[in-house]
């Protein structure tokens, strides 16, 4: 009895830890402290398909990947696949006192010709809570810590290499919907390892533009918008969290 109990305890470790990868176009995955989705939103503008893997998590950080191979609609993003987190959301930017985040992350393979982003995706909104990309969204704020093959962000560039939580930016801006989007474009290239406090871009963004201390944080996010190519692109570690005043 003592061996079986032991071969039955080594097979539910290894379902607890083992990576699990989802398929379908909108499925979501637990992770930890945050949720792990395909949000493949886009996927009708061409031809393709994509996973995404959970290799692990727990309540501070995540582990994860996806590979795609999407073609045609060379300017339309097809998916979002992205971590969201469950906790870091429902604070006023006048309330944040920090929000440390660590995003280490690679392609481990890349195909030439490759147009996709990688990068943050934080929605603000007048009311404590509501979904991304709803009606409940007065801002879009983009960090792109990779831009590959000429794609562009929402709007036009307004500012160039502005300086943010030691990194330096391109500035767009453009409305998208009923909200506005505001991309922080690396203007180093690819930055594969980021290590900052959000809120050096949630003060820049109240001081030199405009937007309202009073806005809430409703979701932060951080994936890829891949447009055309093949990839395999590997988050080896990510975290975010949000401390309050
Ligand atoms: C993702 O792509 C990598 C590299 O090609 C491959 O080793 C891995 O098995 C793929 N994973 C899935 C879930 O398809």
């Amino acid at each position: 009895m003592r061996l079986y109990s032991s071969i039955i305890i080594a097979a539910l470790s290894v379902i607890a830890t083992g990576a699990q990868t989802i398929s379908g176009q909108y499925d979501c995955l637990p992770a930890g402290g945050y949720t792990l989705c395909q949000n493949l939103w886009g996927k009708s503008a061409g031809v393709g398909s994509q996973t995404s893997t959970l290799t692990s998590s727990s309540s501070q950080s995540v582990s994860w990947s996806t590979n795609y191979t999407w073609a045609n609609g060379p300017n339309n993003v097809k998916s979002y696949a992205n971590i969201l987190s469950n906790s870091a959301k429902g604070v006023q930017l006048q309330n944040v006192a920090s929000a440390p985040t660590s995003w280490t992350w690679s392609y481990a393979t890349q195909s030439s010709g490759i147009r996709a982003d990688v990068s943050y995706d934080i929605w603000l909104g007048v009311a404590s809570s509501g979904n991304p990309a709803t009606s409940a969204s007065s801002y879009e704020i983009m960090i792109w810590l990779s831009g590959l093959g000429g794609i562009q962000p929402v709007g036009s560039q307004i500012l160039s290499n502005v300086q943010i939580a030691g990194h330096t930016w391109n500035l767009w801006k453009g409305p998208n919907a009923n909200w506005q989007v505001l991309s922080f474009v690396s203007a180093t290239g690819n930055i594969n390892s980021f290590n900052v406090d959000l809120n050096a871009f949630f003060t820049y963004l109240v001081q030199q533009q405009g937007v309202s201390a009073s806005q809430y944080i409703q979701a932060i996010q951080s994936g890829t918008e891949p447009f055309v190519g093949t990839a395999n692109l590997v988050t080896s570690t990510y975290s975010v969290s949000i401390t309050r005043k």
